[in-house]
């Protein structure tokens, strides 16, 4: 039986004061039927990982490093990560993929890098528009999957978190209705099925793309949505524990 995780990608938002804020407020919150994490900008890990202390909430980071350490101006290493109490890793999201030009090689290193210090990655896949509708979405996120699979094995699948994230749905209030997210979900199961059905069935696949508290219990109940990553409604703690509370 699969558990469900509702994971807030806070992305470059916020200061220090309101992430303080918004850590207090999602702690009152009372969710009981899903696992949260939240998701900070690095410079404030450390001390959101301060205040989950003994909270029954995860911290993740947006993206790691996909070398140990050294000359890597700007990056952050798996290890420090860990350090800060990072349970979860963002990797290959779309913004990443897009405005930062991350191959599919380069995530999967990164993935690597994430599960070889004991942090569960969160590994974004997802279609465009253009791409949807010449219908590749399967054939894209394939390919972006593979990446991962053919360097690090299926085994390492069993240790993610898969987010289907379309991107044509991200930030822009433009939902994938239930029936669209369920079957790249299933898609996506189908296919790991092929390579292992025991990992097929214990991976966590969540959907992200413009969930908020009033579409998340639909989208939440389909067989094979397991949780969410949410990007704008978990910078708000009352829609952020509403998604929570809706599982
Ligand atoms: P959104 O972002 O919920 O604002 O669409 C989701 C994400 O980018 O992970």
């Amino acid at each position: 039986m699969r558990t469900t995780l509702i994971a807030g990608n806070w992305k470059m938002n916020g200061s220090l004061q309101s992430v303080i804020e918004l850590v207090e407020a999602i702690k009152a919150g009372d969710v009981n039927n899903a696992q949260l994490a939240v998701c900070p900008p690095a410079i404030y890990l450390m001390k959101v990982g301060g205040m989950l202390e003994g909270s029954r909430i995860a911290l993740g980071a947006q993206n790691v490093c996909d070398q140990e350490s050294g000359a890597f101006t700007g990056e952050i290493a798996a290890s420090m990560l860990k350090e800060c109490g990072c349970q979860y890793a963002i990797v290959g999201h779309s913004e990443r993929r897009a405005l930062y030009q991350e191959t599919d090689e380069l995530v999967a290193r990164r993935f690597a890098m994430a599960l070889s210090s004991g942090i569960t990655p969160i590994l974004c896949i997802g279609e465009s528009l253009d791409e949807r509708e010449s219908g590749d979405t399967e054939v894209v996120v394939s390919r972006q999957l593979d990446a991962v699979i053919e360097s690090q094995g299926i085994s390492a699948i069993a240790q993610c978190v898969i987010a289907y994230e379309p991107v044509w749905a991200i930030g822009t209030g433009k939902v994938a209705t239930p029936e669209q997210a369920q079957a790249v979900h299933q898609y996506l199961r189908d296919k790991l099925a092929s390579l292992d059905a025991l990992v097929a069935e214990q991976v966590q696949i969540l959907y992200g793309g413009s969930m908020n508290a009033s579409n998340a219990g639909e989208l939440l109940s389909q067989p094979d949505i397991d949780g969410g990553l949410i990007g704008g409604a978990s910078l708000k703690a009352a829609d952020f524990i509403a998604i929570g509370q809706s599982v």
